[in-house]
């Protein structure tokens, strides 16, 4: 157990020290071939230097990448891809979609996907972009926007009311009765489904891979901090695979919704446990349980896990909007998180942060993603 006795924090210090493999860069050379593909820009924002008491600030700007708000079609492109390749024989290789496309005309495959938004979205324009149907189930605290999105990708959707776990039942279940023609991509694995959420974990290494060499291109040789959100941790196991196998791994935090702490009351509990869930704004996080697949790398790689509220995550948002950062709630989550550790100085000396740190914030998703509902968006002009 940690000194500070917060189920909102976690903090395990052997982490510095484990180490792991590299994930391959076959995800990164997938991707180059996309059409449209460009890295997303990597900012550094100096006032939130300042702010943080650290040295540089930087941040992941995941507001528009391959045409969709999010970071999520990294892993939904690279793991349909290497899914229906397979099915076609190619078993090590991510054949590029255009290929995909002309060799499946003549099949009645149909992607399948539960999600809390970004993730089905993704699915269902990959879906498009290859000709083939997809099937999407969402739950009913999806804002209007981000079910829309889907629906204007051409999916077929299921409203589910119910949490995000259930959904994801219920979508498996969906393709098992389907059978072969219904190929899911779900973005958390569990005993028995690891194959494809393996492949999303490999595609998002791609973030990990830009980053670094826009930090190498700014000059910057070291980086100290690395802040990710985190749903059932899919994202934070790319993390922790790239930064625990270089030599000078930064501090790992992770962040989650204070509504849907699933990965910090397992680390609590040292071992995987589910979690109820509320819904939060961070709809991208409203996940019960960590994938299986990450579990393992994230007990005992993640140097810090912090939970923030929805006024934490929503004073992020503006924050970043103002220092031009177009953030949703998920992606600036990690400016709440970043503000929870390093400005606490007990979790900030339990984290051997100081005061020249280099800090990354990866802002996975820009606003259209998931808007802030009305009322909190609206500035009421008080007369005087
Ligand atoms: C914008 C955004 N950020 C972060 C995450 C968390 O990723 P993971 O579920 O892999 O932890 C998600 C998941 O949907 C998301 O949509």
């Amino acid at each position: 157990m940690t000194a500070i006795e917060d189920m909102s924090w976690f903090a395990n210090p052997e982490a510095r020290s484990w180490q792991t493999t590299q994930l391959g860069s076959g995800a990164h050379t997938f991707h180059r071939g996309l059409p449209g593909y460009v890295p997303t820009p990597l900012v550094e924002i100096s006032p939130l230097a300042n702010e943080l008491n650290v040295g540089k600030v930087f941040v992941k700007d995941e507001s528009s990448r391959l045409g969709l708000p999010a970071f999520k079609i990294l892993g939904a492109s690279y793991a349909v891809s290497r899914a229906l390749s397979k099915r076609l024989g190619s078993v090590d290789e991510a054949l590029p979609l255009h290929e995909l496309r002309d060799r499946l005309v003549n099949e009645s495959v149909r992607l399948v996907a539960a999600t809390d938004g970004n993730h089905g979205r993704a699915v269902a324009h990959v879906a498009r972009d290859l000709g083939l149907p997809a099937r999407i189930f969402y739950p009913s605290s999806l804002t209007v926007e981000a079910k829309g999105a889907i629906v204007g990708e051409g999916a077929e959707t299921v409203e589910m009311n119910t949490s995000y776990d259930e959904l994801v039942s219920a979508a498996a279940e969906f393709a098992r009765l389907e059978g072969s023609d219904a190929v899911l991509i779900q973005d958390t694995a569990w005993p028995g489904y690891e194959e494809v959420p393996r492949w999303i974990v490999e595609g998002y290494s791609t973030l990990f891979a830009e980053a670094d060499e826009q930090l190498l291109e700014a000059g910057i040789d070291r980086l100290d901090v690395v802040v990710v959100p985190v749903g059932v941790g899919s994202l934070a196991q790319a993390a922790v695979r790239h930064y625990r196998s270089i030599p000078h791994p930064p501090v790992l935090l992770t962040v989650e919704a204070e509504r849907a702490p699933a990965l910090v009351a397992s680390l609590h509990a040292g071992r995987s446990v589910s979690v109820p869930t509320t819904d939060t704004i961070m709809a991208g996080l409203n996940c019960g349980t960590p994938s299986a697949a990450a579990w393992p790398s994230l007990f005992a790689g993640v140097d810090a896990a912090v939970t923030v509220t929805e006024d934490e995550s929503i004073a992020g948002v503006r924050r970043f909007a103002e220092l031009g950062v177009d953030a949703g709630p998920c992606g600036a989550a990690t400016l709440a998180g970043a503000r929870r550790m390093l400005l606490e100085p007990a979790r900030r000396a339990q984290a051997f942060v100081d005061a020249d740190a280099v800090v990354l914030l990866f802002s996975t998703e820009g606003s259209a993603a998931n808007p802030l509902p009305a009322p909190v968006v609206t500035v009421a002009v008080v007369p005087s």
